[in-house]
């Protein structure tokens, strides 16, 4: 695996391909981000993975300065699912100066859910996702690709339309949420869990699943089954965000009778570790 740390290195080795099937993380891997990496490898000639812990995209009190660094076993991971290049540059490298053009996501999509309760956040992941594909596909010809996962749903919502309103010439494939054998999301947060919270985890997994059979036999009294959810958490010791039943198409609520294919989504606390998990129905 060819190791780049500065742009120009990504560049000068990209130089030998056509099209890049590309997977950006923050690090800290786990076997969802290599599912990722495995499902991109036959989209591309080169699959190239980023490990770059993104400041613009945590609030202050956040985990940015203890999000985990886990360079070796990130690289023997990546090695393993046969990552052709990781691009992994320091803040220097991709914020030389303070990052003053930003991409600013429409509030529609980006002001719900996360955007409500983590401000900012998507203006964040925007824009160095943006800048990683000027990084990665500069010298592209052709098909570009870019692997998402699902479990950051309304991510990958804001990571699609970005593209298709730029249009760039880049396929946006999302990677399906790889589960622990309970159930509950992998997640490079799942490390901050003790035993017993790891336990009661599962329950956010559980209460999504719960929601969704209600929708599917034909449940139509959506704000009592998100309050049922909400306190349902609330009485196991969570601290949820949200509990909610959307429209696949753009996260509203949906209208009486709409027949709309539906996503059932939530963000909750459990202790000091926040999980977000999605299901759609
Ligand atoms: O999903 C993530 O890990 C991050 O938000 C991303 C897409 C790598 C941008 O920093």
């Amino acid at each position: 695996m060819f190791i780049a740390h500065t742009i120009e290195e990504l560049r000068a080795h990209l130089s030998a391909y056509q099209h890049p099937a590309f997977v950006p993380t923050m690090g800290n891997l786990h076997a969802g981000h290599l599912a990722l990496v495995r499902q991109a490898k036959p989209l591309g000639d080169v699959t190239v993975a980023s490990i770059f812990v993104n400041r613009l995209q945590f609030l202050p009190h956040e985990d940015f300065d203890s999000y985990p660094r886990t360079w070796d076993s990130d690289c023997a991971q990546l090695r393993a699912a046969g990552c052709d290049v990781l691009f992994a540059p320091n803040e220097k490298e991709l914020y030389p100066e303070a990052q003053t053009y930003k991409i600013q996501p429409p509030a529609g999509l980006a002001d719900l859910l996360e955007g409500q309760f983590r401000p900012g956040f998507f203006v964040g992941v925007a824009t160095v996702v943006m800048k990683m594909f000027a990084c990665v596909f500069s010298e592209a010809k052709g098909r570009r690709t870019a692997v998402f996962g699902q479990k950051d749903y309304q991510q990958l919502m804001v990571i699609r339309s970005m593209v298709r309103q730029f249009a760039l010439p880049i396929d946006i494939v999302a990677g399906p949420t790889q589960r622990a054998a309970d159930g509950l999301a992998l997640s490079s947060r799942n490390g901050y869990l003790n035993t017993q919270e790891r336990a009661e985890a599962v329950q956010l997994s559980a209460t999504l699943q719960r929601m969704a059979a209600a929708l599917r036999a034909g449940a139509s009294d959506i704000a009592a089954l998100e309050a049922q959810a909400m306190d349902g958490l609330r009485a196991r010791g969570w601290a949820p965000d949200y509990l909610v039943a959307r429209r696949r198409s753009d996260l509203l609520p949906p209208n009486a009778n709409d027949p709309a294919p539906l996503v059932v989504l939530g963000a909750a606390r459990l202790g000091q570790t926040r999980l977000i998990d999605n299901l759609e129905v």
